[in-house]
């Protein structure tokens, strides 16, 4: 599906499921092959280090927040998800399946997160990002909030998804299951792995590649420890008695760059020492 089918879907679909969709989608996430990547991507996440606080943005009926919650018990989840009528759901299941008090759940924007700058170690997402429709900006808001060294670990299913790997699940799971994995794609075409890395060298984020659990591709974003806003990527090299600040062309945030120009915070200058 092309560029004109995405933004022509971006424009009339609303952002997030609304009811009756979230009942359907409630009953598709707990198939046996969504449980099972639920599964795997909290293992995956896990692979990352302790997290004291995780993020799952678009958390839909909440199935990934229990399956780390398995995985990690001693951390803190927060799931956020646009859809009111999908936070509800995900609050039965929570209840269903035993309160706990390590989970949170609320009603928000991927590109407009309620948490202050620096609350999370981690930031997660499974099969969201096709849906949003400013993903640089919420990208972005995914790094404000993390910590310095944390990780965003935003996986969605792609359009193309290596041979090897349909063929593994097809074997795992049968034609009719992997179909019913890929219907998330029938509401909004999903990216290819090129854009979604593409997106993520859009923002301050440092883009650490992409890889494939289960179904999903996952784009792996790393905030740098002594993160320097839109110069993320930025080198030094020193001339005589000057350090000369590079930001990498088309790799810093440009989004960053431009506000820094607006403000006359020229980052050569910034950097130029007495
Ligand atoms: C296909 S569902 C995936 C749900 C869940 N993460 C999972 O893997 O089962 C996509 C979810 O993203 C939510 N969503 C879409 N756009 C969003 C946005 N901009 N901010 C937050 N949530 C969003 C939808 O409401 C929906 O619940």
């Amino acid at each position: 599906m092309g560029d004109h089918w995405r933004s022509f879907m971006k424009r009339f679909h609303p952002e997030g499921i609304p009811w009756p969709g979230t009942v359907l989608y409630n009953a598709l996430s707990r198939s046996e092959i969504f449980l099972r990547h639920y599964q795997l991507v909290a293992h995956d996440i896990a692979r990352y280090g302790e997290a004291g606080c995780i993020l799952d943005i678009g958390t839909g009926p909440g199935q990934l927040l229990w399956a780390m919650r398995k995985v990690m018990p001693d951390t803190r989840l927060v799931g956020v998800d646009i859809s009111p009528s999908m936070v509800t759901r995900a609050r039965r299941n929570m209840e269903t399946y035993g309160r706990d008090p390590r989970i949170e759940l609320r009603v928000a924007s991927a590109e407009v997160l309620p948490f202050a700058g620096g609350t999370f170690d981690r930031v997660v997402s499974t099969g969201s990002l096709h849906h949003w429709k400013d993903p640089i900006r919420a990208l972005s808001e995914a790094h404000r909030v993390l910590k310095a060294d944390g990780y965003a670990l935003i996986y969605d299913l792609v359009r193309d998804m290596p041979e090897g790997v349909r063929r593994d699940l097809r074997t795992q799971f049968g034609g009719f299951r992997l179909a019913l994995l890929c219907l998330h794609s029938f509401e909004e075409p999903f990216l290819d792995a090129e854009e979604m890395g593409a997106l993520g060298r859009q923002t301050d984020f440092e883009v650490e590649g992409t890889t494939f659990t289960g179904a999903f591709c996952c784009l792996v974003l790393k905030k740098a420890a002594h993160s320097l806003g839109g110069l993320g990527h930025a080198a030094t090299d020193c001339r005589g008695s000057f350090c000369c600040l590079r930001a990498s062309a088309g790799i810093g945030s440009k989004t960053e760059i431009a506000r820094m120009a607006e403000k006359d915070m020229n980052p050569y200058r910034q950097a130029k020492l007495a």
